[in-house]
């Protein structure tokens, strides 16, 4: 609504460009790259601005919407859908709603993207080595020995994305390093901070 713009809510962000639409901060990489994390900084940062905020975390959402699926491509297709979805119906309400998901396939992305509104596609970059060395669940090892199948970036691909809006290298920057450039980019191009 026209009237709106330029409207500040409590704590000063006034909202500019969005319309009072959200926005989409859609975070991918592989298993340990440090989507969590990010994440995590990321709500912390916008709740306390006092801007409505969510975050699907793909684990969490595995074990909920998703806990009938599996880790074949098809399933992770379904899921990615529904986060997909999920994450639109809050943006489109005025969420900034943060999406922690591997999301490997790059066609996945796009889906999610083209369903519409502010979208920021965020490459959590790390490379495969230092991922297995961190390998906070053990997901790697169990790959490894054979005791999971389809571990991407072990038996299935992990399509790197060819127009992130914002790449953060996880290996080089600290996590809040890596939270800020993205509050950056989301600031500067949807929010001016008042
Ligand atoms: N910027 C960073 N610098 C250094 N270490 C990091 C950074 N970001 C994350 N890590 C570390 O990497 C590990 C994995 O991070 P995290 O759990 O966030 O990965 P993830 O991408 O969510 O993985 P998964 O897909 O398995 O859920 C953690 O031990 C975390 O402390
Ligand atoms: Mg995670």
């Amino acid at each position: 609504m026209e009237s709106n713009l330029g409207e500040e809510n409590q704590a000063g962000i006034t909202r500019l460009q969005t319309n009072n639409e959200g926005v989409v901060i859609w975070l991918t990489g592989l298993s340990g790259s440090g989507k969590t994390t990010t994440g995590r900084i990321l709500e912390k940062h916008f709740r306390e601005l006092g801007s409505r905020v969510e975050f699907l975390d793909g684990d969490e959402l595995r074990r909920t919407i998703s806990s009938e699926l599996g880790f074949s491509k098809e399933d992770r297709e379904t899921h990615a859908k529904r986060v997909a979805f999920l994450s639109q119906l809050l943006s489109r309400n005025g969420v900034i709603t943060i999406v922690a998901l591997i999301s490997p396939y790059r066609s996945f992305r796009e889906y999610a993207r083209n369903l519409g509104g502010n979208f920021v596609e965020v490459w959590v970059k790390c490379s495969l080595e230092t991922c297995m060395k961190r390998d906070p669940k053990g997901l790697y090892k169990s790959a490894s020995q054979g005791d999971i199948r389809n571990m991407t970036g072990i038996q299935a691909p992990y399509e790197p994305p060819i127009n992130a809006e914002v790449i953060i290298n996880t290996e080089e920057e600290s996590p809040e390093k890596c939270a800020g450039m993205i509050v950056d980019f989301v600031s500067k191009n949807y929010f001016s901070i008042g």
